[in-house]
């Protein structure tokens, strides 16, 4: 039994020459559970996986995988862990199950072939050589092949992309299949909607820094939550209520005054994280007072758009404010 977590990173620094790309990092993933790195262009993620695959020493800090130094203890962990190579380097001219079973050749306990070929949806393309595959189809045989051993910990570097929203989906199928399979996933990504999809807890990291993490749910809490409409031509900003205790702004979209709320979220329980229920209840209160409002004044609310926080919100939140 494994007590320690499959993934433990401790204050991780990385550099390149004398440029910092990972500027002292923390975080842990369990087995069973999906932890997905966001952050734009050049942020650190593939550097934080490739120290964690053993490919790089680290410049500061510890990271354990499966309660091993990757680097030092290579041999050891990397029979353990599935790497998805961001590029395949595959043979062109074998087939599918041809490029399965070579790799078969040297993965202990390998699952068997036509499982694997299975897993990754590609029966269909078995005989199929690979050159004649699509990207997304490339990029699930890559996920195959990562998936060969059984690893404990899975590593994913962007695993998605390229993809057509359908191939996308059944990349996700296999992915919670693995973690509901006790695997530890770490995942990076650019697609916000695959975080939301698949991780129990994410970071979100700017410059080699997490700026924020934890699950979908506390990330996006307190980011505000967004009720709109078109503001009447009869009204004046100033004659618009406050809600919940929060005022409108008005900007112009598509030549139209759009009047727009940013709501607090609501008091959560003291002690706990703002997230769920409680984290509705400034939306909910904020709603309520809106529409009594236009009631008693008979105001017609054109366009009302009602909108909780996403994730998008904090990612854009997160860019744009580090970058001020
Ligand atoms: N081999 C390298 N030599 C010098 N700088 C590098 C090297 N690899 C990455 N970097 C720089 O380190 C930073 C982080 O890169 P990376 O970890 O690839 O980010 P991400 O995967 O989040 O886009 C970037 O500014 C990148 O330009
Ligand atoms: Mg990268």
């Amino acid at each position: 039994m494994e007590t320690n977590p499959a993934i433990g990173v401790d204050g991780l620094r990385q550099r390149y020459g004398d440029f910092e790309a990972v500027a002292g990092i923390s975080f842990e993933v369990a087995a069973g559970e999906l932890f997905a790195l966001l952050g734009t262009n050049g942020a650190g993620k593939t550097t934080t996986l490739e120290t964690l695959e053993g490919h790089r020493n680290v410049h500061g800090g510890t990271v354990r995988v499966l309660g091993h130094d990757p680097y030092a203890e290579r041999r050891k962990v990397r029979p353990r862990m599935g790497i998805m190579l961001q590029d395949g380097g595959f043979f062109a001219d074998l087939t599918v199950a041809e490029t399965i079973e070579h790799w078969r050749g040297f993965t202990p306990s390998a699952r068997d072939r036509d499982e694997a070929i299975a897993m990754a949806g590609l029966a269909e393309k078995a005989g199929v050589r690979v050159r004649q595959l699509s990207g997304g189809q490339k990029r699930r045989l890559d996920l195959a092949l990562a998936l060969l051993g059984r690893p404990e910990v899975l590593f994913l570097d962007e695993p998605t992309s390229g993809m057509d929203p359908e191939a996308r989906r059944a990349t996700w199928d296999i992915v919670e299949d693995v973690v509901a399979d006790g695997t530890a996933v770490l995942l990076t990504t650019h697609y916000l909607e695959e975080a939301e999809h698949l991780a129990d807890r994410l970071a979100i990291l700017h410059r080699g820094r997490i700026e924020t993490s934890g699950t979908v749910a506390e990330v996006v809490a307190g980011h505000g939550d967004r009720i709109s409409f078109r503001l009447p031509e009869r009204l004046q900003v100033a004659e618009l209520p406050p809600l919940h205790g929060a005022r409108a702004d008005v900007r112009v979209e598509g030549g139209r005054a759009v009047a727009s709320y940013t709501l607090p979220s609501g008091t959560p329980p003291s002690g706990s994280p703002p997230s769920g229920p409680a984290a509705d209840a400034g939306l909910q209160a904020g709603l309520y007072e809106l529409l009594r409002w236009a009631d008693e004044e008979a105001v017609r609310l054109d366009g009302l758009r009602v909108r909780s926080a996403s994730l998008e919100d904090v990612f854009l939140h997160t860019a744009e404010g580090a970058a001020r």
